[in-house]
């Protein structure tokens, strides 16, 4: 099974990560970066990283391309919202999305305001969905999802 490493978005990786692509068919699934970047800029309750393969940890330079992007939340609520994920579409299909969702998920765990891991995705996006139900989210049915009728929202069952 791959693993990842997951690094700070800084002034040395920006552009790679700005450069990172889905496919075409999946661009109406996710932001792009670049709006996940500024937001995180005005929002101090949001932590963007680059996914790397594990083979780059210890390295200070990575001697890897980076291959994704995560963003989560914590929020006041004792939520630990997984908001974006994206794997740039030349290294999907190779074990890294659910690798980046297995690292985020066992760092939320560490985290001491967590007490919900919870995450979202469209109403269209069958990967998405079965990916997330594979790791043990399942429904969550939280009053203002009611408000956003274009997203299923899942939690994961501690
Ligand atoms: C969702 C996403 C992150 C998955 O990344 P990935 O690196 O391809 O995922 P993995 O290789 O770990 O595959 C995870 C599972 O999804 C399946 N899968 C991945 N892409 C698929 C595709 N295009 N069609 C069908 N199944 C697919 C894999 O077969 C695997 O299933 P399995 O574990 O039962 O074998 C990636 O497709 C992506 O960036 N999509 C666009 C953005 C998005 O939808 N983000 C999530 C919601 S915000």
């Amino acid at each position: 099974m791959v693993k990842v490493h997951l690094r700070k978005i800084t002034r040395d990786n920006l552009k790679e990560c700005l450069n990172l692509q889905v496919d075409n068919s999946q661009k109406s699934l996710v932001a792009t970066n670049a709006q996940s970047l500024a937001e995180a800029y005005v929002d101090t309750n949001l932590f963007p990283f680059a996914v790397y393969d594990a083979s780059v940890c210890g390295y200070e330079q990575p001697q890897a391309p980076m291959l994704g992007f995560i963003m989560y939340e914590i929020d006041v609520g004792g939520v630990g919202f997984i908001m974006r994920l994206m794997i740039d579409y030349k290294y999907q299909r190779q074990g890294y999305g659910r690798a980046t969702m297995i690292e985020i998920i066992r760092r939320l765990k560490l985290h001491p305001d967590v007490e919900i891991i919870a995450t979202s995705y469209r109403k269209e996006n069958e990967v998405a969905a079965s990916l997330y139900q594979s790791l043990g989210f399942t429904p969550w049915d939280i009053e203002w999802a009611q408000s956003h009728p274009t997203e299923i929202y899942v939690k994961l069952e501690s």
